[in-house]
């Protein structure tokens, strides 16, 4: 993913959507770069819905300069995920699930949130890899989302600073990025809190209906088994579980 090491961090107290502001820098040629924000007033989460994003959270976003398809997205956030989770369990002995594709979780509850992006360039590939990270810390979470979601101070009395676990995060990015795609897949298969379970599955455009949820494959793809015996492959949209 990352070939450099070192990146910059640019920390503002409130911005629009960290995401935004990285899109903006990559078009005017930066890289190696993170945005932290202690709040956002325009988050944004995947599918076009929006992340509410209050004090007391983590709002960061890396920026890459990386020539990719854009189908290539989906490793991305594959591979952010597992970063995150593996920076929580580095940091507080946490063991969080993954939640094909996107989410963490902790105690059966959503705690972070990856929204990946990129800058189209002429020839219809990525220039730049934009990946926001969203996650509770502190503080009390927003009563609309309570019942679904958990911060880290829920489960750990040793909560580091956020900008010190935004770095935990962004090390660990730099360090897997040494990693073949088929060790990410290993680990993150290993974490996942969705694979031998019945998954529920929207698609735009389709009814919903339920399947067994098989694998993730070497794009990131989870893989279903019907109830008719076939499989599919599911590469957008979403899935609901019941996480425990
Ligand atoms: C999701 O759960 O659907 C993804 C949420 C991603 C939220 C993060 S917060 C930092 C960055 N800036 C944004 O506007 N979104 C991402």
């Amino acid at each position: 993913m990352a070939e450099k090491t070192e990146y910059r961090i640019i920390h503002t107290a409130v911005t629009g959507s960290t995401n935004s502001d990285a899109k903006r820098l990559g078009m005017a040629g930066e890289s190696d770069l993170m945005i932290l924000a202690d709040r956002q007033t325009d988050g944004r989460g995947r599918l076009g819905r929006s992340f509410i994003s209050d004090e007391g959270g983590l709002y960061m976003t890396m920026l890459f300069a990386k020539h990719i398809r854009p189908t290539d997205a989906l490793k991305v956030t594959v591979y952010t995920s597992l970063c995150v989770s593996r920076a929580i369990d580095r940091l507080m002995g946490l063991a969080p699930k993954i939640k094909w594709v996107n989410d963490i979780y902790l105690g059966g509850k959503k705690l972070s949130g990856i929204l990946c992006e990129g800058l189209l360039g002429e020839d219809g590939n990525f220039t730049h890899v934009v990946v926001g990270i969203g996650l509770n810390v502190s503080g009390e979470l927003p009563e609309e989302i309570r019942d679904i979601a958990t911060a880290l101070d829920e489960h750990t009395t040793s909560l580091p600073k956020i900008k010190t676990l935004a770095k935990e995060i962004a090390d660990e990015m730099y360090r897997l990025s040494a990693w073949d795609f088929s060790d990410i897949l290993r680990e993150y298969k290993n974490r996942s809190c969705v694979l031998g379970k019945r998954v529920r599955v929207k698609r735009l455009g389709r009814e919903e209906y339920t399947a067994l949820a098989v694998d993730v494959d070497s794009d990131g793809a989870l893989v279903l088994r019907l109830d008719n015996g076939g499989e599919e492959r599911l590469a957008t949209g979403e899935i609901s579980v019941k996480v425990e």
